[in-house]
């Protein structure tokens, strides 16, 4: 994506070569312009006629990657992309008059201007706001917090709105703590990068006005809004909330979508809804969850979890055989100066394993 710097000097860029080209097209279909004269110009024109297309086949495609982002379109924007797009067709038939049809060429010239009216009504719509904005970005520097939350409400509003209503951020008050507000800002940064420049007052807003309490009960409520917001995609609650989980295994629950669908459960949203799902549908840890977290813990650092565990299936040892194993592991552990589990911890690894598998444990122990 373009960033808004970049966009701008492409821009007055494409802006100067369109205009030069045109005064070279004039020149050429001038009169009392001699030959020589006019070949020089057209070979120019030519040339940058090209220049021309590269930068507006690339503002073409970051256009193209911006719009799929939006979730509607205001005025402004329809009007930008309906410009942008009408260049297209004018654009080609231009080239295809100069290569293929000689007898048209006493059109390319009304074709021309109007394709760099066009670009320059394009460029002023786009940059047009963006100055005003950049030009009107209150400064912050050495204001207080009260001060920046003051002049945050009202940046709200001029600028949240571009691609969907208040609702949708006041909708949201008392919802999400103060991290979620900070993670959601930057997100909505990266969709509309000018928004960097007011980033501070409008984040001392969110988090001061908007923000969930800093207490359980405030976790609760912006955990209880995730799980409805998040949790209803593909199933009704009703699903999430006849299961109960140690909060490590809805933590595991909880990653598994947000890995699964990025865009939808976000990373950093995991542990609240962990935490509520814990809250309401917990369970404490049994013996054997508190077991496999050791072994988990222990037995993954030189090889996969799934060696010991195929070696379980297939080989069905007796706790005190496992035992052996442990040990033999330990010893491995020991000369690579690995962190080394506890007895007790060994006895649990190794009644974990024993009980993965052997349904009748065979103690052919000596
Ligand atoms: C460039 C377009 C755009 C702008 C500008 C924009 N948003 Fe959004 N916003 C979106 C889109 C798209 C979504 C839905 C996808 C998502 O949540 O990431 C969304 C969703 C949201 C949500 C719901 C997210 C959630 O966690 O459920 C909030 C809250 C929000 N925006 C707040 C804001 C605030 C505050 C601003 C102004 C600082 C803002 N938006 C400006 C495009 C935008
Ligand atoms: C992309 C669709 C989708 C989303 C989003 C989704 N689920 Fe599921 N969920 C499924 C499917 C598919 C199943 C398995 C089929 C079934 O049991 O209906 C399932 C099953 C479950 C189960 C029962 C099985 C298990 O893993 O214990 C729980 C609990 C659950 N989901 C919780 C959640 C929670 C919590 C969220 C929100 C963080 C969520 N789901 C969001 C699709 C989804
Ligand atoms: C210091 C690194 C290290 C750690 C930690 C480790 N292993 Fe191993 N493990 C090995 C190596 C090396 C082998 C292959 C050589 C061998 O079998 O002695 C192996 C092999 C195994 C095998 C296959 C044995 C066979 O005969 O095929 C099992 C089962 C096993 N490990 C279980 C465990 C368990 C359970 C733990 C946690 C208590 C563990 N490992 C921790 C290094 C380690």
């Amino acid at each position: 994506m373009l960033s808004p710097t970049v966009s701008a000097i492409l821009g007055v860029t494409w802006l100067i070569v369109g205009g030069i080209a045109v005064g070279l097209m004039l020149r050429i279909f001038g009169r009392n312009v001699p030959t020589r004269g006019r070949m020089k110009a057209a070979a120019i024109h030519r040339a940058l006629g090209w220049v021309y297309i590269g930068i507006y086949l690339v503002f073409l495609y970051a256009m193209v990657r911006k719009a799929s982002g939006y979730a509607e379109f205001n005025s402004l924007q329809v009007m930008h992309f309906t410009l942008g797009l009408s260049i297209f067709p004018l654009l080609t038939i231009k080239v295809l008059i100069v290569r293929r049809y000689p007898r048209l060429h006493s059109m390319l010239p009304v074709l021309g201007l109007t394709v760099f009216t066009l670009s320059t009504v394009l460029i002023l719509l786009g940059v047009g706001p963006y100055l005003i904005q950049k030009f009107n970005a209150p400064d912050t520097s050495g204001k207080s917090e009260t001060e920046l939350i003051a002049l945050g409400g009202p940046l709200v509003d001029q600028r949240c709105q571009k691609c969907h209503g208040l609702d949708r951020v006041f909708d949201q008050k008392g919802k999400k703590s103060a991290d979620l507000w900070e993670s959601t800002l930057d997100r909505m940064i990266g969709l509309d990068p000018p928004l960097a420049d007011v980033r501070e007052p409008i984040l001392a807003f969110l988090q001061n006005e908007l923000a969930a309490a800093d207490t359980p009960a405030g976790a609760m409520l912006t955990g209880a809004a995730l799980v409805d917001a998040r949790c209803q995609k593909c199933h009704t609650l009703d699903r999430v909330f006849s299961y109960t989980k140690t909060h490590d295994q809805w933590r595991t629950t909880v990653r598994r979508y947000a890995e699964l669908l990025p865009d939808h459960i976000h990373a950093d949203e995991v542990e609240p809804i962990a935490q509520f799902l814990f809250e309401k549908r917990g369970k404490a840890e049994s013996p054997e969850d508190k077991q496999r977290k050791v072994f988990e813990a222990n037995c993954a650092s030189c090889h996969n979890l799934s060696r010991a565990l195929d070696h379980a299936r297939d080989n069905e040892l007796s706790p005190r055989r496992w035992k052996r194993v442990v040990k033999r592991m330990e010893r491995l552990a020991e000369e690579r100066e690995l962190k080394v589990w506890s007895e007790e911890e060994r006895d649990q690894i190794a009644a974990f394993l024993a009980a993965q598998f052997s349904e009748t444990p065979i103690d052919e122990d000596d």
